[in-house]
């Protein structure tokens, strides 16, 4: 802790690396921001903040990484490693070694990481190693698939932080089935609610002034489908892609389906033979959008199909059902509420659940992901 008079400063590192790490560290930085406007106004709290951003470089086209930092405001990175596009062990290995440097010559208090990629696994790591404490947010998910990259990532992060912020009951409970043992009071688990809902609150209030998407695809008052696909299992796997594009078209047939394809998917889709139809105002294969179009995408479709973890989530904060392209979803609380459900890769399954999901209502008083404070309830932890 760094002493500048009477006043403290607290030193905090934060890992980012992925699109979805980007919308989550803005929701924080927006924090930090306006609790260090509100020390220096009144004096009225006595610790600020000072927020080193590190970019691993792991999502790197202008319209996975930059469009965010411009779109959301978020402090330019003050250190970019650039790394991406390897193998998991030679990409985490390689940014453990440049985070460890930038740590050692920046000595933070804590370093915060999201979510459940490399990136997030070698942020932790690589402090901790230094003794540094090591904040998680979106910790405690649980997909109980340890197939998956991201389970590992998030479990061995977990298991090495210091503060775990959970965005749900459902995170808090996982853990203390784990069996956290607190030694000098960490680590401490605190429930703080989603940080994605802290995102979608505040800048849904002006995407539509930043966004014409909805009317340059020729959606306006169309009912249409909002879908992503990315996760590895899907990707890596010719059989679920296939049975995935294949149900994607089905229902093209009857409604217009927007896919803002991520690079990983467009990348395999030209590899395998797999032949998608060039279905204009059908199938709408696209390139990654910004979070403003993202968000009018989401007001205005009429359901969400995707294997996204994120979007799982806005497809509720924006009342619409959604059909999770998965086995399994760590977000189990939508599917408690009927809002989601789980239709695997099966193409019989996908239409069988789109046809059960698109006229389903969602209640919009019911929270789950807390009321958008979840990044103040994160940083009031900074000690
Ligand atoms: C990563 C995360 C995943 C997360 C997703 C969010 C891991 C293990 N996985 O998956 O949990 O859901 O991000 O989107 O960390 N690529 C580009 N341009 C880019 C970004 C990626 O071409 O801007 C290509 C890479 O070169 C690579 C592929 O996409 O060939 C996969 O990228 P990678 O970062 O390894 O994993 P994601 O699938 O994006
Ligand atoms: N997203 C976006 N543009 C796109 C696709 C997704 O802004 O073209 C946003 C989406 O709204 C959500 C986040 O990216 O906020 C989810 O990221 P992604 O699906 O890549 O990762 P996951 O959440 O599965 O880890």
């Amino acid at each position: 802790m760094l002493k500048v008079g009477s006043e403290r400063r607290v030193k905090v590192v934060t890992i980012v690396g992925a699109r979805p790490q980007f919308i989550k560290a803005a929701a924080v930085s927006r924090a930090i921001k306006a609790r260090n406007i509100m020390v220096a106004k009144y004096a009225k709290e006595e610790r600020t903040i000072n927020e080193v951003i590190v970019h691993t470089g792991q999502h790197f086209d202008t319209n996975m990484s930059e469009v965010f930092f411009k779109e959301m405001q978020i402090p330019t990175p003050d250190y970019h490693l650039n790394i991406n596009s390897m193998n998991h062990g030679a990409m985490t290995g390689r940014m453990l070694e440049k985070i460890e440097e930038v740590l050692l010559v920046e000595k933070p208090d804590y370093v915060m990481v999201y979510g459940d990629t490399n990136s997030t696994l070698a942020g932790a790591l690589a402090a901790k190693k230094l003794h540094i404490k090591v904040v998680h947010i979106e910790s405690g998910l649980r997909s109980y698939n340890m197939g998956m990259p991201e389970e590992i990532n998030r479990i061995l992060t977990d298991r090495i932080s210091d503060i775990l912020c959970c965005p749900t009951d459902t995170a808090v409970k996982n853990l203390k089935n784990e069996g956290y043992v607190l030694t000098n009071d960490y680590p401490l688990i605190v429930k703080t609610g989603d940080v994605m809902q802290d995102a979608a609150l505040y800048y849904s209030t002006f995407s539509s002034q930043n966004s014409s998407i909805v009317k340059d695809l020729k959606l306006v008052d169309r009912d249409f489908v909002l879908c992503t696909v990315h996760r590895a299992e899907n990707t890596d796997d010719p059989i679920r892609l296939r049975n995935i594009f294949g149900a994607l078209q089905k229902i093209s047939e009857c409604m217009p389906v927007v896919i803002p394809l991520h690079p990983r998917t467009q990348k395999i889709l030209s590899t395998i033979d797999l032949l998608i139809p060039n279905c204009g105002d059908k199938l709408m294969i696209i390139k990654p959008v910004g979070y403003f179009d993202m968000i009018e995408l989401l007001k205005n479709t009429k359901i969400v199909l995707t294997d996204s973890g994120g979007l799982q989530k806005e497809a509720f904060f924006f009342s619409k059902p959604c059909v999770t392209l998965r086995d399994e979803t760590e977000w189990r609380e939508l599917i408690d509420l009927k809002v989601n459900i789980i239709a695997g890769s099966d193409k019989k399954s996908i239409l069988a659940a789109f046809n059960d999901m698109q006229y389903t209502i969602i209640e919009t008083d019911i929270n789950v992901y807390g009321n958008g404070k979840a990044a103040d309830n994160i940083i009031k932890n900074f000690k």
